[in-house]
């Protein structure tokens, strides 16, 4: 008895923080470091980094939804708020967006780019972890998360928080990186992830370390087919998915039916 008690205060769950493997209460602090140090600089970053090629991404995202004037969409993980501009356009003013984040200095940075943008109504932002989303269950047509599962400590339960949020009749969307098809590109993309991301992280955002774990992060996740069962078990059916730019992203659409 004594050994197993012993046993169990010395053993901590740990979790992958890019390479890293950390205790599993420290990633999110860790994460939401990362994202405190580079959101000043996080939009010129993408476009750096990307060629410009997520705001391609992101439309393809919001294309997929099949979203309608009226409906409600709830953005998890939403940052400086891309896919709310295009969830936006799309709902119209009888129609209403709501942004979460667990960052405030992201979810700042977005709230000023939307006002600048003069999208001011029906737009709300609140700073919650997507494990748990402090909404009403069964009140969103679309959920969706661009570029955050990768970063949320236990994501399984997002994805359920996710599934209790969405209308039956609803659907999810998820933007994130994932596993290259194209073998033939893989160690150029390898050089241009490991070599050239943290340099311009370095350069631009003067943090290298933070662009260092995201590209580290990207090989840590899930592939396309794991991420798909995933989210069945979470709750969700007709899981589909597309890749774009090789599998350098995929976007996986489900339902909550
Ligand atoms: C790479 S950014 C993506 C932002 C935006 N969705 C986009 O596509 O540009 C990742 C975002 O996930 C947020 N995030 C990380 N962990 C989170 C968590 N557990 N719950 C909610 N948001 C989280 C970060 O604060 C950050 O804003």
């Amino acid at each position: 008895m004594q050994g197993t008690s012993a046993k169990r205060m010395t053993t901590t769950d740990t979790t992958d923080f890019g390479f890293e493997k950390i205790p599993l209460e420290d990633k999110t602090q860790r994460v939401t470091k990362v994202f405190s140090s580079v959101s000043s600089r996080y939009d010129l970053m993408n476009d750096l980094m990307s060629f410009g090629t997520h705001r391609l991404w992101k439309r393809f995202a919001v294309h997929v939804s099949g979203v309608r004037k009226g409906q409600a969409v709830l953005d998890v993980a939403g940052g400086t708020g891309d896919l709310a501009i295009l969830f936006y356009q799309r709902v119209g003013e009888g129609g209403r967006v709501l942004v979460t984040d667990i960052n405030n200095s992201m979810l700042v940075q977005g709230r000023n780019k939307l006002i600048d943008k003069g999208i001011i109504k029906n737009i709300d932002y609140v700073q919650a972890n997507a494990e748990h989303l402090p909404v009403p269950d069964n009140s969103f047509d679309c959920v969706s998360i661009a570029f955050g599962l990768r970063n949320v400590t236990d994501k399984q339960t997002a994805l359920r928080s996710m599934y209790e949020k969405t209308r039956y009749g609803g659907c999810m969307i998820i933007l994130e990186f994932s596993r290259m098809v194209l073998p033939g590109l893989m160690r150029l993309y390898d050089a241009y992830s490991f070599k050239i991301i943290p340099w311009l992280g370095k350069v631009v955002a003067d943090d290298e370390e933070s662009y260092r774990y995201l590209v580290e992060s990207i090989r840590m996740h899930p592939d396309q087919e794991t991420l798909k069962h995933m989210i069945e078990d979470a709750g969700f059916t007709r899981v589909n998915y597309y890749n774009l730019s090789g599998g350098i992203v995929a976007v996986h659409k489900a339902y909550k039916l």
